[in-house]
């Protein structure tokens, strides 16, 4: 049967982050801190309008795009929160930021096609890239994890790439775009017949000041895909709700592939986001502060257990180094888990630029990661 399989399909593997995930399940009391997954409870009038969308009959196919109301408000809070243009019409409501990203790589991938992305990474891109028989180059980060804008230019004028990626606030690091990576950016792509899909789900949790983004020079516009979603913001993961913003001239393209994919997102999803951005942007803000004090307080312990670490500026991850330790990724965090019962990802299931470091997702209760904290303190004294 596996000669069926078609040679692209092959070439992918499942995600390593859920391979370790579901690694967890078999030690009985292991702490896991290994996905993406919020502890916190989806806000009250985001389930309640789901309820009421449910009673209204509003249970039927929805325009391919999505709700019209929902697309509306996407709107004006990427406006009025990340200084981003895009009108409803340039919008489509996805099964997640998942499909977003599969759909609008269809959309521009040729087989053959380069994509430039980042390492380490969110795994997804690959795959999609491979999926569909595109070539990936990668492209290295500075050892904080931003972005070495001298070695990407170099790349970009020697494999002349298609498309690249972007992704910040970063899952992996915790990293984002800094205004002079912005700017710099903006110079390197102005001329350049690059196209640039940039990933921001984890937009609502950046933990600086002012937000940056490619998205924000209209004169680039059409070269900037931003895709985005509600699994993180609403700690909604399993409700499956993103959405991608692209210039006129594309967005109907990508609804095409969309459409045939998905038809539409789910339609009862779509009326909780849109009562989420209406009323629960106040609830979003406490998670960030949560978020806050649980980065503050790993960030500390971890360095207090001697590991050389960044601190994360976004998203819910952190990405110690564990060179010192003389173990490959894969191994420091199988030896944790058996060892300490706790159960972390592997940095090399973010690519070969994650390798020699180990991915903490915080998003877990702080008694969790107290738990985590301690074990991993008596571990270490005698490995
Ligand atoms: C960087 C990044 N992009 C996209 C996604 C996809 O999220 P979803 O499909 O739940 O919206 C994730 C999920 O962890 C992510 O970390």
């Amino acid at each position: 049967m596996e000669n069926f399989v078609s040679e692209n399909v092959k070439n992918i593997e499942i995600s390593g982050i859920r391979k370790f995930f579901n690694k967890v399940v078999k030690i009985p009391d292991a702490v896991s801190l290994t996905v993406g997954q919020p502890d916190f409870k989806v806000p009250d009038s985001i389930k309640d309008a789901m309820i009421k969308a449910i009673n209204d009959d509003k249970t039927a196919y929805t325009s391919n795009a999505g709700i019209e109301e929902l697309r509306d408000e996407i709107s004006s809070y990427l406006k009025e929160y990340f200084n981003i243009n895009y009108d409803k019409e340039e919008i489509c409501i996805t099964v997640g930021g998942s499909e977003g990203l599969l759909s609008t790589f269809t959309t521009f991938i040729n087989k053959g096609d380069k994509v430039l992305i980042p390492t380490p990474a969110y795994p997804a891109y690959e795959s999609c890239v491979k999926l569909l028989g595109g070539k990936v180059i990668n492209y290295e980060l500075n050892s904080d994890f931003s972005i070495n804008h001298e070695k990407l230019e170099k790349i970009i004028n020697m494999e002349s790439p298609k498309v690249m990626v972007l992704s910040y606030p970063c899952n992996p690091t915790g990293a984002v775009l800094t205004k002079e990576d912005k700017e710099k950016l903006y110079k390197l792509i102005k001329n350049k017949n690059i196209l640039v899909i940039t990933d921001e789900i984890y937009s609502s949790l950046s933990y600086e000041g002012e937000y940056y983004s490619l998205a924000q020079y209209e004169d680039v516009k059409e070269k900037v895909i931003l895709v985005s979603g509600f699994s993180k913001m609403f700690s909604m993961t399993g409700l499956r709700l993103g959405y991608v913003c692209a210039h006129r001239e594309v967005i109907d393209s990508i609804v095409k592939v969309h459409q045939y994919a998905v038809s539409c997102a789910p339609s009862v999803a779509q009326w909780g986001a849109y009562e989420g951005i209406k009323s629960c942007l106040s609830e979003v803000e406490f998670m960030k502060d949560e978020f806050i004090k649980r980065r503050d307080y790993l960030y500390e312990k971890l360095i207090s257990m001697g590991f050389e670490v960044n601190l994360p500026k976004g998203a819910f991850y952190i990405f110690p180094s564990i060179k010192a330790f003389n173990m490959s990724s894969d191994k420091f965090c199988e030896r944790a888990l058996n060892e300490a019962k706790v159960a972390m990802v592997p940095g090399s299931a973010f690519g070969s630029g994650g390798e020699g470091y180990i991915r903490i997702s915080y998003c877990y209760s702080i008694e969790d990661l107290e738990k985590a904290v301690n074990r991993l303190g008596d571990w270490i004294r005698k490995v």
